[in-house]
């Protein structure tokens, strides 16, 4: 964890729907705060692309590990396999990371570890649902049935790989149409680019053995929704969330971008509101 004098340097690995979406609210809402210093993405086109945008002409855009010496906090928002080795080379350098892609971390007890022997922070937002305050203050008294219900449009879902598997032909639903129930663990391993809100509640809520996860998709939605019940000694939560879709990847809501951003920015002033 740095100690800083200035505006927070952040670094950013990915620039599709998410890091795209970061870098211009950064640019635009949090420049007396924050600074963007890296920029990266393997596809070069896409760098090249957006710091022409926001006319970062300092920006570090080469590699990683030139990124992460360039910031204070990296943000991690790629589609890739190695997203646990990217954070990884960041927590060795004692740098903070906020992660977007929580569905690979739910079970990266080694990154948690890793991060609280450097003292580093690892932020992950909350995504596209609501509730995750409530359902981290309901956790210290238990939580005793947790549903997550997910729906998405059928482009949520085109060439998945995991509905061909099982032989759904995602342009034959024509229904309202459940095609998935099962754990966390099911959920995140089958829709890996689908349901990180999952993971991310499984975290937050302490019930990754015992909360269930449910997807539905039909031909009438138009947008992704995610609904949440808790019920436990605390009493009952019932969120709901109905969310644009981002326009660079039906797969992503916009809000999931927004909350990144209310993190970064809590975390770049230093004051956290909610628990
Ligand atoms: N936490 C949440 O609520 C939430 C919501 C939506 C998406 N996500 C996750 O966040 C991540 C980013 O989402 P997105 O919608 O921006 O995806 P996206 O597909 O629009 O963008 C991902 C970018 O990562 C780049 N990339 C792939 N491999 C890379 C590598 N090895 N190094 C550098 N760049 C690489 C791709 O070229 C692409 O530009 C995904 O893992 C997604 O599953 C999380």
């Amino acid at each position: 964890m740095t100690s800083r004098k200035g505006k927070l340097k952040v670094g950013i690995v990915g620039c599709g729907a998410i890091g795209t979406g970061m870098a211009r609210g950064i640019k635009k809402d949090f420049g007396k705060h924050c600074q963007v210093t890296g920029l990266f993405d393997i596809a070069f086109d896409k760098v090249e692309h957006l710091a022409k945008e926001l006319k970062l002409r300092a920006v570090q855009k080469k590699s990683i590990p030139q990124l992460i010496k360039s910031c204070d906090c990296m943000i991690e928002a790629v589609s890739a396999q190695s997203t646990n080795e990217i954070i990884q080379k960041a927590l060795h350098a004692k740098k903070d990371v906020l992660a977007m892609s929580v569905g690979k971390l739910l079970n990266a007890k080694n990154l948690f570890r890793l991060a609280a022997k450097q003292r580093c922070h690892l932020l992950l937002p909350s995504g596209a649902i609501a509730g995750l305050d409530a359902i981290k203050a309901a956790s210290l008294a238990g939580i005793d049935s947790l549903t997550l219900t997910t729906r998405k449009p059928l482009s949520g879902f085109q060439n998945d790989s995991y509905l061909k598997e099982q032989g759904i032909d995602i342009n034959s639903v024509h229904t309202e149409t459940v095609i998935f129930q099962g754990s966390v663990i099911e959920a995140v391993k089958n829709f890996p680019r689908n349901i990180n809100v999952a993971a991310t509640l499984a975290l937050a809520s302490g019930c990754q053995d015992h909360m269930i996860v449910r997807i539905i998709t039909s031909p009438e939605y138009r947008s992704n929704s995610h609904e949440i019940i808790a019920k436990g000694n605390f009493g009952e939560i019932r969120t709901q969330t109905e969310n644009t879709i981002c326009p660079e990847n039906p797969k992503t809501s916009y809000l999931a971008v927004l909350s990144g951003l209310q993190m970064l920015k809590q975390y770049s002033m230093g004051i956290f509101v909610g628990t």
